[in-house]
């Protein structure tokens, strides 16, 4: 399974790097065979030798140039990460990244080979609205994107569900997971409010191949006890 952990805006670079120690000991010493991904601040990234695989929040579609603020396919180089996740819904919402800058994104990283984790999922009112207009909202998102790329991830996160503490029932998981894989055979993650007390059963789900968690991974033990659990599944 894969257990990646989207630390967002949080730790500094020391308290990272001790984060991604500790999360590197627990997968040696347990000798865990999940794949583990790591999505630290920018001015976090590092060099990881080893088992967790560290990856970049976010990228220009450029390899450098003049675009202040931003950075590129050199940067991320330097640290040897080739793991980006695209379409996070803070992306979307709060930065305004549209589905064209996405798919501009996308197919940049695609090119270079590297492992994309693309978010997908719905605000709150498109689920209000009803099944039909959530799929319809969610099948958007995948406009433009190439679904066999080999090294795609897909994660469905509800926008509603996220650092909230609310989540879609199990049986909801379930129904839209089987949907998406319709669209997707890539591996295909739920996040959105994952947390110790309810990540060993969304991880048992039907089509459920793993999680991304935000809030509840900044605790490194908390992260781990996840890992153990999807390492206890073992799908
Ligand atoms: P959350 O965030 O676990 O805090 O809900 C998930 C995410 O944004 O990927």
């Amino acid at each position: 399974m894969i257990i990646a952990a989207n630390l967002k805006t949080n730790l500094t670079r020391l308290k990272t790097i001790k984060y991604i120690d500790e999360l590197e000991s627990f997968l040696q010493q347990n000798n865990i065979s999940q794949e583990v991904l790591v999505f630290p601040a920018m001015s976090s990234l590092n060099q990881h030798i080893g088992n967790v695989t560290v990856g970049a929040q976010n990228a220009y579609a450029t390899k450098n140039g003049a675009f202040t603020g931003e950075i590129g396919e050199e940067q991320l180089e330097e640290f040897s990460i080739k793991t980006i996740l695209i379409g996070h819904s803070e992306r979307r919402h709060v930065i305004g990244e549209t589905q064209e800058m996405l798919v501009k994104k996308f197919n940049f990283y695609k090119e270079l080979g590297y492992k994309i984790v693309y978010c997908v999922g719905e605000p709150l009112e498109v689920r209000e609205a009803g099944h039909d207009k959530m799929m319809e909202y969610i099948s958007k998102q995948y406009e433009g994107i190439d679904t066999n790329y080999e090294n795609l991830i897909i994660a469905y996160e509800p926008v509603w569900a996220i650092g909230t503490g609310l989540t879609p029932t199990l049986e909801d998981i379930v129904a839209i997971h089987k949907e998406l894989k319709e669209k997707s055979h890539a591996p295909l993650l739920y996040g959105g409010s994952v947390k110790v007390t309810n990540a060993k059963n969304v991880l048992a789900l039907d089509g459920v191949d793993g999680i991304l968690v935000g809030s509840a991974a900044l605790y490194v033990d908390h992260f781990c006890t996840m890992i153990e659990y999807a390492q206890k599944l073992n799908k």
